[in-house]
Parts: C-alpha cells; sequence; structure tokens
C-alpha cells in the first residue's frame, strides 16, 4: 500500500507542474511592453534588447529598493535569439547583443538577488520571427534553458495551431519539471485559444502552468487598459475562480512610468491590478523612472495587498448608474480590499454608500486604511453612511478590516505597517 502511495505521488508529479512556485502572484521587470523588438544597438545602445539593457535594470531593480519590496523577476521577451538554431538544433543568444550568452547574465542577475526569465514559443517562429518551440524541440529548449540557470519561461504561440498547442504546453511543463531546475512556467496558451472555455481547460492550467496570458496584448495607452479590465470582469465567473497561489491570470504588464497614462490612471491600473491578485510585471525605464510613478509601483500597503497569503482573485461587485464601480478582493485576517472607481470624464466624484451596500455585513465595526493617502478611516460601522471622492478615471482604494469591539484598533494599525 504504502509503495503504490508512493508510486502514485510520483506520478502525479510528473503530470503536474507542482513546482512550489509562485506561491503569490510574481512580481518583477518584462522588456516587453517599453522595449518590444529594439534590436538596433547602433542607433539606440541604451534601450535595444540586450545583455547592457538587463544588467542595467538588474542594478536598479537591486539597489533602488524594488527588490526588497518582491520585484525580484527581470524577464526577457522576445529577439533575444539569432535568426536561426545552431548547428546542433540549439537556440543561441544573438551574439551581439548578448556577448556572454544567457548563462553569464542569469549569474549576473543571481548575484544580484533576483531571477532570469527568458521567452520562447510554442509554435514554428516568435512572434517576430525568432526560432520557435516546434514539438520536436521541447525537451531539447528546456533542457537548454535549465543549462543556463533561467527561472522562468513565458512560452508564448504564434506560428502554431490548437493541436500543437494542446500537445505543446504540457509537454514543455513535463520538459521543465524533468531538468530538475525551479523554473517557472509561463502560459500565452489561453490567449490564442479565445480565453474562454470550452477551447480553454483552466482546470489543466491550473495543473501545467503557474501563470497565463488570458488576453490581448497590453499597449501603451488608457483606453487599452480599460479594454483588459472590461473583458476581465465580463468573464469574472470563468476567471476569478482558477486564481490561486502558483496559478495566476496574467492581463499583461504594468505601463506605469511610460506614455499612455495620466498619474490617475497609473494609480487605477495599479489598484485594479492588485484586485486582480495579477502578478506584476513592469516594462519601464527604470533608470529614468519619476519618483511619483516610483511611488506607486513600491507602496507598501499595495504590495502587501496584491501578495495575500490566500490568492484569491476579487471581483467587480457593482456599477452604478453614475459610472462609479466598485470592485473587491477578499485577504487574509479577515481584511478586504476595496476599489472605488470612477469611469467618469468630467470632475471628481462624490461617491455615497455604506458598508452594508458593499455586501460589508460580518463586524459591528470596522476601520478602513486608504492605500494612497494612508488616512485611517475608522468607526464605520455598517449603516455609517461615507463618501470618498473619487477623480475621473481615478480610484480610491482601501484596505478594509474589521475590529471587535474589545479591541484597540491602534493595534491592528501597526500590522499595517511593514
Ligand atoms: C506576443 C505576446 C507579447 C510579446 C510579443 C513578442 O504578442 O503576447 O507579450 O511577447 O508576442 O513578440
Amino acid at each position: 500500500m504504502k509503495l503504490l502511495v508512493t508510486v502514485l505521488a510520483l506520478v502525479v508529479q510528473v503530470f503536474s507542474l507542482e513546482n512550489g512556485l509562485m506561491r503569490t502572484p510574481p512580481m518583477g521587470w518584462l522588456a516587453w511592453e517599453r522595449y518590444r523588438c529594439n534590436i538596433d544597438c547602433k542607433e539606440d545602445p541604451d534601450n535595444c534588447i540586450s545583455e547592457r539593457l538587463f544588467m542595467d535594470v538588474a542594478d536598479r531593480l537591486a539597489e533602488d529598493g524594488w527588490r526588497d519590496l518582491g520585484y525580484n523577476y527581470i524577464n526577457i521577451d522576445d529577439c533575444w535569439m539569432t535568426p536561426e538554431r545552431d548547428e546542433n538544433g540549439l537556440l543561441v543568444a544573438d551574439p551581439e547583443r548578448f556577448p556572454h550568452g544567457i548563462k553569464y547574465l542569469a549569474d549576473y542577475v543571481h548575484s544580484r538577488g533576483l531571477k532570469l526569465g527568458i521567452y520562447g514559443d510554442m509554435g514554428n517562429r516568435t512572434c517576430m520571427g525568432y526560432p520557435g518551440t516546434t514539438l520536436d524541440k521541447v525537451v531539447l529548449d528546456a533542457q537548454t534553458f535549465a543549462s543556463w540557470d533561467v527561472d522562468m519561461l513565458k512560452l508564448d504561440s504564434c506560428y502554431s495551431n490548437p493541436e500543437d498547442r494542446a500537445q505543446g504546453y504540457p509537454s514543455m511543463s513535463k520538459a521543465l519539471n524533468a531538468t530538475g531546475r525551479p523554473i517557472a512556467y509561463s502560459c500565452s496558451w489561453p490567449a490564442y485559444d479565445g480565453g474562454l472555455p470550452p477551447e480553454v481547460n483552466y482546470t489543466l492550467l491550473m495543473d501545467i502552468c503557474n501563470l497565463w496570458r488570458n488576453y490581448d496584448d497590453i499597449q501603451d495607452s488608457w483606453q487599452s487598459v480599460l479594454t483588459i479590465v472590461d473583458w476581465f470582469t465580463k468573464h469574472q465567473e470563468v476567471l476569478q475562480p482558477v486564481a490561486g497561489p502558483g496559478h495566476w491570470n496574467d492581463p499583461d504588464m504594468l505601463l506605469i512610468g511610460n506614455y499612455g497614462l495620466s498619474f490617475e490612471q497609473a494609480k487605477s491600473q495599479m489598484a485594479l491590478w492588485t484586485i486582480f491578485a495579477a502578478p506584476l510585471f513592469m516594462s519601464t525605464d527604470l533608470r529614468t523612472i519619476s519618483a511619483q510613478n516610483a511611488d506607486i509601483l513600491q507602496n507598501k500597503l499595495m504590495i502587501e495587498i496584491n501578495q495575500d497569503p490566500l490568492g484569491i482573485q476579487g471581483r467587480k461587485i457593482l456599477r452604478t448608474e453614475d459610472a462609479i464601480e466598485v470592485y473587491v478582493r477578499p485577504l487574509s485576517r479577515k481584511a478586504s480590499a476595496i476599489v472605488f472607481f470612477s469611469r467618469r470624464t468630467d470632475m471628481p466624484y462624490r461617491y455615497h454608500t455604506t458598508l452594508r451596500s458593499l455586501n460589508f455585513t460580518d463586524s459591528p465595526l470596522y476601520e478602513a486604511q486608504d492605500v494612497y493617502t494612508e488616512n485611517v478611516v475608522s468607526g464605520l460601522t455598517v449603516d455609517t453612511k461615507f463618501t470618498v471622492v473619487i477623480n475621473p478615471s481615478g480610484v480610491v482604494m482601501w484596505y478594509l478590516y474589521p475590529i471587535s469591539g474589545l479591541e484597540n484598533p491602534l493595534a491592528s494599525k501597526k500590522f499595517l505597517r511593514l
């Protein structure tokens, strides 16, 4: 019997990811949104996809407080390879732009206390035309990445068909596990099959991937953020239950620090991604980011909420006729995150409500801390009428927690100080 159990356990290990990684949403930096496929290092040496860019970013992550807040992945995206595999069929980093190879970069990144992510494509070619990982190359590429000491793989899926994806994504999961190196696995599979059942099997994804891109690529605009938010909330009945420790929905990178978002919109993206229990991958120039944008990304209470150990994705719970939306995410210690989001384009809106109308009825007394201003609102009963002032395309975000009548409220505030 004991032997049978051991054998079964081994079988389960072989067929499911269970790599123990990403018990909370991953955090870090990913090159694509900001740096795309800029390979012109002559014209633009500071911003081309090269070893230098990744080493610069690694330095910033390590030295400017990012790593210590949890932003510990630094991830390469498309356009790192030579146009063809080498004579042994191996993927090779472009020798001009990555003169020391990926292993050297991984060693450097590790020496800075960070982890390195890399990009591949389950298909004939990557989206920008570099060599893809066809079915016959899955094991070889997994071994190559492991031999370079890579810590994460984003597996895209341009130039593929549904049948190859259905075979290739689980095979890569198995192949990564078989290397013996813990390599987190980000699957773009659902995004290529419409993001929804029955074409997408989220039960399977939860077993084989640590995170997955469900939907379209984010672009540097507020419109793009809204399209993504609306798709995720429209399908929240499907998407919300499949997220949890070790397996996350990925609405794509944070735009904060780039060109498309206003200050209010940047705060909104951060708050909504946190409600969604989303991975926090920045994609911006950390060498020149403004203090204002860095403050949004480095907000400690925000990060604590994003990284809540329960790992429950939040939901949109209502939209008023006045275009105010309310989102709630349950957190550990009976706390919750609430985002009041204005879809208005006129002026700051005074939204009046009560906790009861937002379905908070469990405790006689609550207290809330505003995540951005740090103001504390105390003495909230379920029927206390309160007002939040929400700027156009902005948010007010609360960390709400119950206070039992006998407790000193200050005691729970201590927990908020990280
Ligand atoms: C696809 C992905 C993007 C990025 C590009 C690279 O569009 O969805 O995130 O990786 O390919 O070419």
